[in-house]
């Protein structure tokens, strides 16, 4: 081979390498906090969220939040797009240890021997063998016996950690799970932004050293929070979005945040949040913002009443 083959050679070898290595750094994980559970095990502060989309849009999100670097991703059998997260996870090439996955149990999977069964049938959408972080999702129907059947799968290897959600309903009920049960909740997943700080459910999980998870976490997308003038001056002052200075608030907070984006943009924008603070003075301002605001607002009864929808 002559010399000139060779070098002509060598240059297309070092163009691949350096043509992976680019792929590979567009899917590098990022740097995004750990919080540390009480059982144990880390989530990352940060999640993408997959609630209300198709699941086209889903696996789209996914694969895109995947080669900004999120790792986390929060779902629910009621989503419907738990297969749409597997797909994106297999296609990632992203080994698996990397990612933390959640999944939440629907109602209609609660207890009477269905349980155990619904959770492998998430594994197989999943297409994995074990989830990160189960959730009960609603504080409804049997949820004491679907807890108990939670644990066994905790116990087999399945689930690495067990979260309830939506137990801001009902103290009483809240505590059934926390006090009585064998394993603890790791997280408590509620509606929680600006508009509604939630201090009062902050309170309730302090003693067990729950985390509080925050959906709606940019209000659902809502247009007066993310044009909030007070927000905007943060915004203005660090060069950034107001949905960034909303999730900024949320880390600081230290809460577990998990924004639902569908817009590459948004999903860059979401993850570009750990090169700037917000100041104490900037944190007494956004929790100055507080005015107990849902944007979700249905009572226990209502809820009550879905425990016996199919
Ligand atoms: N446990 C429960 O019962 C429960 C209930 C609701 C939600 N959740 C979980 O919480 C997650 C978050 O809630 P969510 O998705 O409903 O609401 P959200 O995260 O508060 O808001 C999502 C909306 O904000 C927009 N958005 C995202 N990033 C943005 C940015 N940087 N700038 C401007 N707009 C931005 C999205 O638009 P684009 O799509 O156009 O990017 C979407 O319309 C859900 O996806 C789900 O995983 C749990």
């Amino acid at each position: 081979m002559k010399t000139t083959e060779i070098y002509f050679r060598l240059i297309i070898v070092l163009l691949f390498i350096g043509s992976f290595n680019h792929i590979h750094a567009q899917g590098k994980k990022a740097d995004v906090p750990m919080l540390k559970l009480n059982n144990g095990i880390e989530m990352p502060q940060l999640g993408i969220g997959t609630f209300a989309i198709s699941y086209e849009q889903a696996k789209a999100a996914c694969l895109e939040a995947f080669g900004k670097g999120f790792r986390h991703v929060d779902c629910a059998t009621a989503y419907r797009v738990e297969g749409a997260v597997g797909e994106a996870m297999k296609e990632s090439g992203i080994p698996r240890e990397e990612f933390f996955i959640t999944s939440k149990l629907w109602v209609s999977d609660y207890a009477n021997g269905k349980t155990l069964a619904s959770i492998d049938t998430i594994l197989k959408r999943f297409q994995t063998d074990y989830i990160d972080l189960l959730y009960i999702h609603q504080p409804i129907g049997d949820y004491i016996e679907a807890w108990k059947d939670m644990e066994k799968a905790v116990a087999a290897g399945k689930v690495r950690a067990l979260g309830i959600s939506n137990f801001d309903a009902s103290n009483e009920r809240f505590h059934a799970i926390v006090d009585n049960m064998k394993i603890k909740p790791v997280a408590l997943q509620i509606e929680c932004h600006p508009y509604a700080q939630r201090n009062d459910i902050r309170e309730w999980v302090k003693p067990y050293d729950i985390k509080i998870e925050c959906w709606y976490p940019l209000g659902h997308g809502d247009k007066g929070l993310l044009s909030d003038p007070a927000i905007k001056t943060i915004a203005d002052a660090h060069g950034k979005s107001i949905a960034q200075i909303i999730l900024r608030w949320h880390i600081q907070e230290g809460f577990s945040v998990i924004p639902g984006a569908t817009n590459p943009v948004h999903i860059n924008e979401n993850i570009s949040i750990f090169d700037f603070a917000l100041t104490d003075a900037e944190m007494t301002t956004m929790r100055s913002l507080n005015k107990n605001k849902r944007f979700f607002n249905v009572t226990l009864e209502q809820l009550d009443s879905w425990a016996n929808r199919r």
